[in-house]
């Protein structure tokens, strides 16, 4: 790939910034975020610098699993408003610039969607073989089952199908049989109505899960793998520069396959669990070591492929690829209470508190996460260091209402009681008397402005999207992570403090003049030796004779 054509791997550089409709921007007082209040504050995240949206699902849904339970793949939760309204979000982000993509949730269906529906209501269903049936229940291994607090198998009985059927979620989730070519078809077909109406991708939810033949007969699905190929092939003969974004939590050595190998004819990215889970680890113990053992175990991945890097997500901070000692080293430090915790292996919370709200740290390890190789994932009111709310259920403690003023509901919603709210607002001191985003806007040293620099100089770095990764030798500084990323005769050296100790590192680079500090512009000749402060974060540019360095 020449210089120029940074726009073909779009996903590679990509900064990208995961809302749900609902919690995001209400415009019309009753309560639940819609698409045309996120339409309204486009430019907001245009300003933020964002150019890749992801939708959390915003499907028809008893909304059981907020909105992972799926009735109608081909329509929109009417609290959120209409099709056409989403149309015109979608070309609206578009204008400025950003491209959408959504949750494709295809790995179950709601038990209201009307295929289960039918399924279970007679054996010669059309819908019946959608999904996955035992007139016993299979044998299970402890740790099978996903949400342990809630479900004790992967298995349930319905009274009126007679039969149990497969569910890897929860089990209002049937999971769908990808033994079924019928199945498949539905799928590719949904894939193909969104990109008509403007989508750009798709995040796919539990791809392992997705894949696995798990309660099929013997050789009803040969090679697993193949579904995601034949997805990707149609996704991509419908919209060329369309992505898939997997969530696969797997280990390093099982990743690969899931963007297919050498071909990298399956997923186009896949979130770095396992790289997230080993910077906790290292924050914790104020120690880059597990971090760096990590980022050197990982697989290397194909020109068109790439890692999508993130600080926190929707879901709980999962610590599941961890020892059980590491774990309770990351417990012991971001999340004590056990009201914090949840399934034994993760955490209910968001960054900022889990850091005290200390600024150097939150600012450090966002500037880690977007230093690494591959795209960039924001969890919307990060950027704002909005805190979780553990007086709401599980998960969804880290998905209340984004907060843009001190205003009555966060200035999320004008309706009069809060409890017509789709969710409380945090409270305390990470609730929007403290922490909004109109305040942040005003201060030029805030948080959100840090945010859109930084953003705006991962932009600028397509050394970080596109290019390869080499970890520096600093071992002199144990808590320091230092980082080259070379790209076309261009680097960046990246070099972050995690322990809250200001040290001196020298950085083993020896191949330009000088390396420039993208921020201040500031010049370290080389050999370089830098000061940190704790919790210093830098970019550094590498200077070449004869070349010019972008302002
Ligand atoms: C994924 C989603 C999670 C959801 C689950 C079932 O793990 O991230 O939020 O509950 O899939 O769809």
């Amino acid at each position: 790939m020449s210089r120029k054509t940074t726009s073909d791997l779009w996903w590679k550089n990509a900064v990208v910034y995961c809302l749900d409709v609902a919690t995001f921007f209400d415009s019309d007082g009753d309560g639940c975020g819609d698409f045309v209040g996120l339409t309204e504050r486009v430019d907001y995240l245009r300003g933020l610098g964002v150019n890749c949206l992801w939708l959390m699902p915003f499907y028809p849904s008893p909304n059981r699993d907020d909105g992972y339970d799926i009735v109608d793949f081909y329509g929109v939760d009417e609290r959120l408003g209409t099709l056409g309204d989403l149309v015109e979000l979608i070309r609206t982000a578009r204008d400025r610039g950003i491209r959408v993509i959504a949750d494709f949730v295809v790995n179950h269906t709601s038990d209201q969607h009307p295929w289960f529906r039918s399924a279970c209501e007679s054996r010669d269903s059309p819908y019946r073989d959608f999904y996955v049936w035992k007139d016993e229940k299979p044998d299970e291994q402890p740790g099978d089952v996903v949400f342990p607090d809630q479900e004790d198998s992967n298995w349930a009985w319905n009274e009126q199908a007679g039969q149990f059927y497969l569910h890897r979620f929860y089990s209002h989730q049937p999971d769908l049989n990808i033994a079924n070519p019928e199945v498949r078809d539905e799928m590719a077909q949904i894939m193909g109505f969104w990109l008509n109406l403007g989508l750009s991708g798709f995040r796919v939810d539990a791809v392992p899960f997705l894949i696995e033949p798990i309660g099929l007969p013997e050789g009803a699905v040969v090679e697993p793998h193949e579904l995601l190929r034949d997805l990707r092939a149609y996704l991509n003969r419908r919209n060329g520069e369309a992505i898939l974004l997997g969530e696969v939590n797997l280990p390093p050595e099982e990743q690969r396959t899931f963007v297919g190998g050498e071909d990298g004819d399956e997923l186009h990215m896949l979130f770095d669990f396992v790289g997230n889970q080993a910077m906790y680890l290292s924050l914790a113990r104020g120690d880059a070591t597990p971090l760096r053992e990590t980022l050197r175990a990982a697989p290397a991945l194909p020109h068109i492929a790439s890692m999508a890097r993130f600080v926190r997500n929707h879901d709980e901070l999962t610590l599941d690829k961890l020892t059980d000692d590491e774990r309770q080293e990351v417990f012991a430090r971001f999340g004590a209470d056990a009201g914090m915790q949840l399934y034994g292996r993760g955490l209910r919370r968001r960054l900022p508190p889990m850091l005290d709200g200390d600024e150097a740290a939150i600012r450090m390890t966002y500037s880690l996460a977007f230093a690494l190789p591959g795209a960039a994932v924001l969890f919307y009111g990060e950027e704002i260091g909005m805190g979780e709310n553990l007086a709401i259920d599980g998960r969804l403690a880290v998905r209340s209402p984004m907060q843009w003023s001190a205003e009555r509901h966060g200035g999320f919603s004008l309706v009069e009681d809060p409890d017509d709210l789709v969710r409380p607002v945090t409270d305390g001191a990470f609730g929007p008397r403290h922490v909004n985003a109109t305040a942040l806007r005003r201060d030029p040293d805030s948080l959100l402005n840090w945010f859109e620099r930084l953003i705006r100089r991962r932009r600028e770095s397509p050394e970080i999207g596109f290019g390869t990764l080499t970890l520096l030798d600093v071992e002199a500084a144990p808590s320091v992570l230092a980082h080259r990323c070379d790209w076309r005769g261009s680097t960046i050296v990246a070099v972050h403090e995690l322990g809250g100790n200001a040290v001196e590192v020298q950085l083993p680079v020896d191949d330009g003049e000088a390396l420039v500090d993208v921020s201040t512009g500031e010049e370290h000749s080389l050999p370089a030796t830098l000061a940190l402060p704790r919790y210093g974060a830098r970019w550094l540019r590498v200077r070449r004779a004869g070349q010019r360095l972008p302002p």
